[in-house]
């Protein structure tokens, strides 16, 4: 297939997941619109429908608490029932500044926000709605910055904490599995519920029953303490300093630095937090043994132990030396040497990668997109050739879908295109790596 073809169906990808004025991942699946997923899909249109990247964004805004957060889901329309948890299970209504109309999700996700509005800027350098819009949404988006750093660094430490998986956008990760075990699950109590995305997809590639009701106890967690309050930090077991997390909010402050300068706001508060963040990333989240940067897990005072895909999205972020984004990067032409697609989401040696499972082994697209602005902002220019043509060549093979088998045999004799198909930052990550190389 030419690229002609493959961006002709991208957008043909975006266009029926665009319901009034935002995309949904996708459909059935995720009926709603998601945080970090509608980031990407508004770099994805960027490229050729401005008035669709800026409305993508806005309306995320739309559900944007007082406290500043942007909720992980917004759910535009109250009467769509086919999704767990809904509108209704989350009741935001226990924080008083939660946004009602629409209604959300009372947690958030990784704030991609920040460079996708740069994204958005660099590729329409003079276009008068994105300025205006620029200069309009830059308030907003630096009160949600502030979220992060005033509800989530209790200690001030320039690093901020997750305290539910969904957060991290990476659900199931096996690195979690540690934090989560300390919950009691037995003596939890839990509400009654029922999963609707094992009637969908493929129970095997999705989180265990167990995971579920790990998921549901922290929501229940987080909403006893108004989803913002200090008792989150004091109780919850799964506190965690993410490493994409924060590599995330680092790239985000440094666009808006960069737009701030530009348009005349004040970016002192901005660089406070950029260059304290910054230096802790460096001191606390780098691990000598794994040769990458790591979570930190507060309530059990450790570095993870293992290898996943979280750490490299610090190479987007300028994060590393160059002695240390060259440590990373071995591991990445070790596994191009070895017959793998590239970037698999978790250790391919560990006992407890799973190839096809989510979050625990698959290729995902969104991180192969900042995995390679992240090699080539370094110069790794072969290994970020190979992250940019795994993904394509993967989607050119099996469609659009969610994540991607990483094993060479496997893509080769298999089906190697799991979760979902018809996805939203898929077909937005493929338009935006084949218009902006
Ligand atoms: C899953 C992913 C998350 C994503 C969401 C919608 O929950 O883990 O990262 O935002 O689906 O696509």
């Amino acid at each position: 297939m030419n690229k002609d073809q493959l961006i002709k169906q991208a957008k043909a990808v975006l266009n029926n997941n665009l319901q009034n004025g935002f995309t949904i991942p996708r459909a059935k699946l995720y009926p709603f619109q998601w945080n970090w997923d509608s980031g990407f899909v508004s770099i994805g249109f960027a490229n050729y429908d401005v008035d669709a990247a800026i409305s993508e964004i806005n309306s995320l805004f739309s559900g944007q608490w007082e406290n500043g957060m942007i909720p992980h889901i917004i759910f535009h329309s109250e009467n769509e029932t086919t999704y767990f948890p809904n509108w209704d299970f989350w009741e935001t209504t226990v924080n008083k500044g939660a946004s009602q109309a629409p209604k959300t999700s009372g947690i958030s996700q990784p704030p991609v926000l920040g460079f996708a509005l740069e994204q958005l800027l660099q590729k329409n350098p003079n276009n008068e709605k994105i300025l205006a819009f620029a200069k309009m949404i830059y308030p907003k988006m630096v009160h949600y910055h502030r979220f992060w750093y005033n509800y989530r660094d209790p200690n001030q430490e320039g690093l901020v904490f997750i305290y539910h998986p969904w957060e991290s956008g990476r659900d199931n990760s096996p690195i979690w599995d540690d934090a989560l075990d300390l919950i009691d699950l037995e003596n939890a109590n839990l509400p009654k519920y029922t999963r609707q995305d094992t009637k969908i997809s493929d129970a095997k590639e999705r989180p265990t029953s167990k995971q579920y009701d790990e998921y549901v106890y922290l929501l229940e967690l987080g909403k006893r303490h108004q989803y913002d309050g200090k008792g989150i930090a004091e109780e919850s077991e799964f506190l965690i300093q993410d490493s994409l997390i924060n590599a995330v909010l680092i790239r985000s402050n440094e666009a808006l630095i960069n737009i701030g300068k530009r348009f005349n706001f004040d970016t002192k508060e901005l660089e406070e937090w950029q260059t304290q963040s910054i230096k802790q990333y460096n001191a606390k989240l780098w691990s000598e043994k794994l040769n990458t940067y790591t979570g930190y897990d507060l309530r059990q005072a450790k570095q993870f132990p293992q290898w996943e895909i979280g750490g490299l999205t610090a190479l987007f972020a300028n994060i590393p030396t160059p002695e240390r984004a060259e440590k990373m990067s071995n591991y990445l032409a070790d596994l191009m040497a070895n017959n793998y697609f590239i970037v698999p989401s978790f250790d391919v040696h560990h006992e407890l990668y799973d190839s096809k499972r989510y979050w625990r082994g698959p290729i995902w697209p969104q991180m192969n997109w900042m995995i390679y602005h992240g090699l080539k902002q370094y110069n790794f220019q072969t290994e970020a050739d190979f992250v940019r043509e795994s993904l394509l060549s993967l989607v050119e093979r099996f469609g659009f879908h969610e994540y991607f088998e990483a094993q060479r045999h496997l893509v080769n004799t298999t089906h190697g295109g799991y979760g979902g198909d018809n996805f939203s930052w898929t077909a937005s990550s493929v338009i935006d790596l084949l218009l902006c190389p």
